[in-house]
């Protein structure tokens, strides 16, 4: 992907699913002029997860209002069809469900094929070691800390072990470089156990669009998520 985290850099992935979707333009100028480091799309087919979102015409009009790194979580039954015309709307990672579909070495392979860079998404109740046949094909897994579909809910306590569990599994095989993200609930009380566990990039929807000024609310939960340092 144009421009991906290097190790031990924690990135902040203001999700837009918490955005004024009226002012969604200037939305996305704010947050990317606040400090963002890319840009979250939660591309929902009211089917997969019980809600309806945008998909890449939408995405299109966003890429023309920044120059950040997008990335498409896309929480839908088939995500191989969408492929083609998210590379339109000049997406850069591709996020899938491992719940999404039971060809997924088929579908990595395909969206790494594509010029895309590659992320799994595992939900709350699915174990960390059934993304393990994959761990070699993606540039990212996304733990869901949260049940997919809405903004606003309560980060899940048990997804805390899942990060470590996800973070030895990169770990156990050299080679594996992938960068670990999470979704839900993430804020400033969160954000420092979640990079303690293991998390590189952080999604936040509430805890950035409803808390403005943007830059402010970012700076403070990358400030919270920084690992504390030993006094000298
Ligand atoms: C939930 C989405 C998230 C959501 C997070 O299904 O995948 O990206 O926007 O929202 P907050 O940060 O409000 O929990
Ligand atoms: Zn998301």
């Amino acid at each position: 992907m144009s421009g991906e985290s290097r190790p031990g850099e924690i990135w902040i992935a203001p999700s837009l699913l918490a955005a004024d979707f009226g002012n969604l333009a200037q939305e996305v100028r704010d947050v990317s002029e606040g400090g963002a480091d890319c840009i979250h799309l939660d591309v929902m087919d009211g089917n997969f997860v019980p809600n309806l979102t945008f998909g890449p015409p939408v995405i299109r009009a966003i890429r023309s209002c920044t120059s950040l790194p997008l990335e498409a979580h896309l929480m839908v039954w088939h995500p191989d069809s969408y492929l083609d015309d998210l590379k339109e709307s000049g997406v850069d990672r591709v996020i899938v469900h491992q719940e999404s579909d039971v060809h997924l070495n088929r579908l990595l392979d395909r969206i790494r094929g594509m010029g895309f860079s590659a992320g799994v998404a595992i939900n709350p109740g699915t174990p960390a070691g059934h993304l393990e046949e994959v761990l070699d094909m993606v540039d990212l897994v996304l733990v869901m800390t949260v049940n997919p579909g809405f903004g606003g809910q309560s980060f899940i306590e048990g997804t805390l072990e899942k990060i470590s569990r996800v973070r030895d599994l990169r770990q156990s095989r050299s080679g594996r470089n992938f960068r670990i993200e999470v979704d839900g609930g993430i804020g400033s009380r969160t954000g420092r156990r979640v990079v303690e566990a293991g998390a590189d990039i952080l999604v936040a929807g509430t805890a950035i669009f409803r808390n403005p000024p943007y830059r402010k609310a970012i700076r403070e939960l990358r400030n919270a998520a920084l690992p504390v340092r030993d006094e000298p």
